[in-house]
């Protein structure tokens, strides 16, 4: 079985059309890392074209969808239905070849999110989620890990980028993780993909401060549709707008919340 709606299709259709342009320009990067330049143009260059593809393709399909894009920013258009779009999400791994990156793809209808793909090219890993209808990793139905005790789970964090007042208190909030527990934390470096991880059971929980909402949107219905939970760090819901989110399986929320808090 697998997820198949027109939204859907509509979503893996453009992300496997904009996945060739990627994995060739990947391979591209691996040459590059070589040059004195190195690749950093050549990865915002494909950043943009693979942004193109997929406007392009989900306009196509859509003409009259808004579309909120990392690079493009917004179209505006319906008020109704909103595609929310991050290109390359990992561009760091993507820039020095680490084969660990996604394009990621939500759709809100009038604010709420119905629908998530989150596309790893290289891997071919396809997680989709569509509100009441599940979440799947390619053919098959996901659910988050039914793992209890934060000592033994796997937990997913990343940023800081820059120095802020904000960078400071995400390093306070490692160190009291790690100080505490032995649980091993991970930064990955894609945030989309540690969702998608969530929602695979891979990982029982991930949390980081300062994201935009097109890293974590298509993430946000493919946790819940698994099973997941998703809050700030105060354990409350406003994570979007607050732009703290911590995305765990149904039994450890508060007690990574507790754990980062206190
Ligand atoms: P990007 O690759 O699209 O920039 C790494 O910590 C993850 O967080 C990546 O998914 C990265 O997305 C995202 N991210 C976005 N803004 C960030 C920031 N200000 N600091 C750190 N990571 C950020
Ligand atoms: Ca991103």
């Amino acid at each position: 079985m697998k997820l198949s709606s027109a939204n859907i299709n509509v979503m893996v259709k453009a992300c496997r059309k904009a996945a060739k342009t990627l994995i060739r320009d990947f391979g591209e990067v691996e040459n590059l890392q070589v040059s004195l330049k190195g690749p950093g143009d050549y990865v915002s260059a494909s950043d943009k074209k693979v942004e193109k593809i997929l406007v392009e393709e989900l306009q196509k399909a859509r003409p009259n969808y808004s579309i909120l894009s990392e690079e493009i920013g917004l179209i505006k258009n319906d008020e109704e239905f909103k595609w929310i779009i991050d290109p390359i999400d990992g561009t760091s791994n993507f820039l020095h070849g680490i084969p660990h990156f996604g394009i990621s793809i939500g759709l809100e209808c009038r604010k709420e999110i119905i629908c998530g793909i989150i596309f790893d090219p290289i891997k071919d890993e396809i997680f989709t989620a569509e509100k009441g209808n599940g979440a799947y990793l390619n053919m098959q139905r996901m659910r988050v890990s039914s793992r209890t005790k934060l000592k033994d789970c796997m937990i997913f964090t990343g940023g800081p980028k820059e120095e802020s007042e904000k960078s400071e208190l995400a390093l306070e909030e490692y160190k009291k993780f790690s100080s505490k527990i032995s649980t091993p934390l991970r930064k990955m470096g894609s945030a989309s993909l540690d969702m998608a991880y969530v929602a695979a059971g891979r990982a029982e929980g991930f949390f980081q401060r300062n994201l935009n909402y097109w890293d974590i949107a298509a993430g946000i219905i493919i946790v819940k549709e698994a099973g997941g939970l998703i809050t700030d760090y105060s354990g409350n819901s406003d994570y979007i707008n607050n732009r703290i989110i911590v995305a765990t399986n149904e039994h450890i929320n508060q007690d990574l919340v507790n754990l980062i808090n206190n």
